[in-house]
């Protein structure tokens, strides 16, 4: 199984890519689970501009067919004026409709303080439910308070996350495929039919 954890953080060091690595740590205990971590500070993407996803070469490429590839995801964001940050959502935006159709996800923010941890119901959960994908019930956010010296050192939050890796690898195990009714077709017209 491959669990990739995606981090939409653009900042160095990152208490995201923290968070993702306590989580991505407890995946790897599993038997047979093989991760990995798309850290968007280190991609040249390019900006989606409505092509085929068929269509992005390079970086851009390679990150759709991580993506395409894995069997369970980790999605971690740090808190941007109340939301996912950029870079996040134009990975998102590279992505075909069928990305992660059926795949359990579970969900990671970051924030200086507690005031938007409900971006993760209002915010991600939408994101990754267009995509048809399960967002797995135990979403974890940290607050600012929770790193020190370079570490998360929160106890629960901690305890909180390997408990996410574990629900999404248990998911991808006893659910693999399902992804509900078909979502409708997109049309996508190019720049010569518009
Ligand atoms: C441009 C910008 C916007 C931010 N907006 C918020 C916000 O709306 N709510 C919040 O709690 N923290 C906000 N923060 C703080 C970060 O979300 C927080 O420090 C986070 O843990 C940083 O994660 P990172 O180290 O992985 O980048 C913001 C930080 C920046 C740079």
């Amino acid at each position: 199984m491959k669990l990739l954890a995606i981090s939409g953080s653009p900042s160095s060091p990152s208490k995201t890519v923290l968070a993702l690595s306590v989580a991505l740590a407890r995946g790897a205990e599993h038997d047979d689970v093989h991760t990995d971590l798309l850290d968007l500070r280190e991609q040249e993407l390019v900006f989606s501009d409505g092509r085929d996803p068929a269509d992005y070469t390079g970086a851009s490429r390679r990150a759709i067919d991580d993506v395409v590839a894995a069997d369970a995801l980790l999605v971690g964001t740090p808190m941007y004026r109340g939301g996912y940050t950029g870079r996040l959502k134009n990975l998102f935006d590279l992505l075909p409709n069928d990305a992660l159709a059926g795949k359990p996800v579970g969900l990671v923010a970051t924030g200086g303080t507690d005031h938007h941890f409900l971006a993760l119901e209002h915010e991600l959960k939408p994101l990754v439910g267009f995509f048809r994908a399960w967002a797995v019930p135990g979403a974890v956010y940290a607050n600012n308070t929770h790193f020190s010296s370079g570490e998360l050192v929160d106890r629960d939050v901690r305890d909180r996350l390997n408990d996410l890796a574990d629900t999404v690898v248990a998911f991808a195990r006893h659910m693999p495929t399902l992804a509900g009714a078909a979502a409708p077709h997109i049309p996508r017209k190019s720049a010569t039919e518009a």
